[in-house]
């Protein structure tokens, strides 16, 4: 398949999914539960009261929680329909005063009106989803105040839940997603994505050739499954949250924190430029 409509097969395709992609997600369990993980470590690393950049919004799930702790939030989606979504949630949760939505993909975080940011996130794998994120990287860190952050759950490469049940099915080419350098179309209900798929040291190379220093890292989906089996989390709760406690003990440690479905980095923005 051409990769040439990239940006714009990927954009249909969430724009397709919008008007159910908050839903859907609340009623994921493992879902929910990186996104807790994610939230706290905004929470952790960045004041109530600071100005985040959200790159990739989707249906502003994140806008709401941040606006309700005290986070002024911009935040910019590539879809149209994700970013009517957005509006509609921060507008309907009462904190439309603290959170501006604009219809932009990464790629052109450049045409966003001049601000700097204390901090930039990105939740669920929207930077997977720029063809040259290499340069959206350099603009990003020219959007962030010096010491500032980048905190992005990125979906990774080498997820060992993925390849056993693909192993198990006798599915070699879907085994071999993952490991694709080009971008690579990914069915979403029935249209396409476009995704690079990373290893946390191929992201934080590319971060830190444009000026962030890497400061946090952890799995998200290396003993718990991935979310697309949550059926199978449904089953078995208690088995899950057993896996659950031990990612989140040790889904630090090297190793470790090198596989699984997402990585959650933390890259700080090192000199003055960008
Ligand atoms: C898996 S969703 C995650 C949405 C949201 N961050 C969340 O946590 O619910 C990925 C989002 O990235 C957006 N996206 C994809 N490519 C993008 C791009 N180049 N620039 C900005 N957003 C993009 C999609 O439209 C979609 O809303």
């Amino acid at each position: 398949m051409a990769v040439v409509n990239a940006d714009i097969d990927t954009q249909r395709a969430f724009g397709g999914v919008a008007a159910t992609y908050h839903d859907s997600n609340v009623e994921n369990r493992i879902l929910r539960a990186m996104r807790e993980r994610f939230w706290r470590t905004v929470e952790a690393r960045v004041p109530p009261g600071s100005h985040l950049l959200d790159l990739g919004c989707g249906p502003g799930t994140d806008e709401e929680f941040f606006a309700a702790r005290g986070y002024r939030v911009t935040a910019i989606d590539w879809s149209l329909e994700m970013t009517e979504e957005a509006r509609r949630r921060v507008r309907e949760a009462g904190v439309a005063d603290r959170v501006d939505i604009h219809h932009l993909g990464i790629q052109e975080v450049d045409r966003l009106a001049p601000a700097t940011f204390d901090a930039a996130c990105s939740n669920f794998g929207p930077l997977n989803c720029v063809v040259d994120l290499e340069a959206a990287a350099r603009a990003i860190v020219r959007r962030l105040r010096p010491g500032g952050v980048l905190i992005a759950s990125v979906i990774g490469r080498v997820c060992p839940w993925e390849l056993a049940l693909y192993f198990m099915r006798r599915d070699w080419a879907r085994m071999r997603v993952r490991f694709s350098l080009a971008p690579t179309p990914v069915p979403l209900e029935s249209r396409t994505v476009w995704m690079r798929y990373y290893s946390p040291s191929s992201i934080s190379r590319i971060f830190e050739a444009a000026g962030f220093a890497r400061v946090e890292l952890r799995t998200l989906g290396l003993f718990v499954p991935p979310p697309y089996m949550h059926a199978f989390a449904d089953r078995h709760p208690a088995f899950v949250a057993v896996l659950q406690r031990i990612e989140d003990r040790i889904g630090g440690w090297p190793g470790a924190r090198s596989c699984g479905d997402h990585f959650l980095i933390v890259l700080r923005k090192t000199g003055a430029g960008g």
